[in-house]
């Protein structure tokens, strides 16, 4: 055996997400790009803004002495504190440079933020449906993920919750707008869990951290307010990147923000710095930072997202289809007429339109559609969608 056990078995099992796009490569080999919908990963289908071109322009021109040079492994104060500026003004939350450590993407920033909090078997509680990638993060970093089910309308549930935290849970990590549901928690259900989180931590005599993994904030729909984490419970922080809103996933860019009012502020500043270094990413890519500076506030069309969303959520609620219709991101995660949602998802195969079997979000019944692709694609699968609807009953 050539490679760890482990990596084999998780490699075999986990990425329905990965197998599914790299049927469309072969679907689309065979049958031609137009003639399939590949609705299966979150790779936007957006360019950049301009505003980003214009900046990486200017920074080229005008090439800064050294800049290629080893950084502060948190990364430039410069980029810190137009970050620290930005979320302050969004937050109300006293943020400065130092409570914000550049990352390379969101990906990173979990496993840095991990890398500092997680003793051997510490427990991280992931809520169900979730991210996979989060149960490599937790077992790379020495954790154990325990798994907790989100109610009917995939919120957080918080009675399971309080059941399932133990005097070893460490970090209890959430994600909203959420992939694969497109839910955004609400500010009472961010309160309610900011209490039980305190009332644990008094009960057990322990610091639970919050951990909010936040890749889709800025894509929100219906004229929403993001309801923030920081004032809900002190022991929190949250990681970001700009995958999606300034739609650079290939470039790696991101931030982890602490609140100031974290306990043992200091000491976890500097862990994630150290792990940032020692994990192997040293630092967040300069380039990247260095446009950021001027690049706050700035994002894609978000507009542009909520068409797709109402197009697609509409003709297949026509359909027969039950879905929670979502209110960020660019998935929505409808049920399947009975439990074997793979079955599902190769009926809808067999008509070219690829999506993700519940089951790898770790919720059966289910399966996943990311609609952030060309208006095309999305047309194209509409009568895959009702033929396929037809077959099962649906309606
Ligand atoms: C919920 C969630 N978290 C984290 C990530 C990783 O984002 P990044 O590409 O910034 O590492 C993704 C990517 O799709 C995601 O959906």
């Amino acid at each position: 055996m050539p490679i760890a056990h482990k990596i084999k078995r998780y490699m075999e099992g986990a990425s329905w997400i990965r197998a599914m796009f790299e049927e469309g490569i072969r679907l689309k080999q065979q049958y031609g790009e137009d003639q399939v919908s590949d609705l299966s990963l979150g790779n936007p289908v957006m360019e950049p803004p301009p505003a980003f071109y214009e900046t990486l322009r200017r920074l080229l021109q005008d090439p800064a002495p050294g800049m290629h040079r080893y950084m502060p492994n948190a990364g430039y104060a410069e980029t810190r504190a137009a970050v620290a500026a930005q979320l302050a003004k969004e937050t109300g939350v006293a943020f400065t440079a130092e409570h914000v450590v550049m990352c390379v993407g969101a990906a990173a920033g979990i496993s840095v933020a991990l890398k500092t909090l997680l003793d051997p078997g510490d427990e991280v509680v992931i809520f169900s449906p979730y991210f996979v990638e989060y149960l490599f993060y937790v077992d790379h970093q020495g954790g154990t993920a325990t798994i907790v089910p989100t109610d009917a309308q995939f919120d957080l549930d918080l009675e399971a919750l309080d059941a399932a935290l133990t005097p070893r849970s460490r970090v209890v990590l959430i994600n909203s707008p959420n992939n694969p549901t497109g839910v955004i928690y609400p500010a009472t259900t961010l309160k309610h869990l900011g209490e039980l989180l305190r009332r644990k931590e008094r009960q057990f005599n322990t610091t639970i951290y919050l951990l909010s993994d936040e890749p889709y904030k800025k894509l929100i729909y219906g004229g929403l307010t993001y309801p923030e984490v920081y004032a809900h419970h002190p022991n929190s922080l949250s990681v970001t990147s700009h995958a999606k809103d300034l739609a650079l996933p290939a470039e790696r860019i991101g931030y982890i923000a602490v609140n100031p009012e974290c306990d043992d502020l200091d000491d976890l500043l500097g862990g994630l710095s150290f792990a940032t270094r020692t994990l192997g990413f040293v630092n967040a890519p300069a380039l990247m930072q260095r446009a950021l500076v001027s690049l706050q506030g700035v994002t894609v069309d978000m507009g542009e997202y909520e068409r797709k969303r109402d197009f697609l959520c509409d003709n297949l609620t026509a359909m027969g289809y039950q879905l929670v219709k979502p209110q960020g991101a660019f998935y929505v995660f409808p049920k399947t007429p009975g439990e074997d949602d793979v079955a599902f998802v190769q009926a809808l195969q067999e008509k070219h339109i690829l999506t993700v079997p519940g089951r790898g979000f770790g919720r059966a019944g289910h399966f996943r559609i990311a609609y952030c692709v060309e208006d095309r694609t999305l047309e194209r699968a509409m009568d895959g969608f009702r033929a396929v609807a037809k077959e099962f009953g649906m309606g």
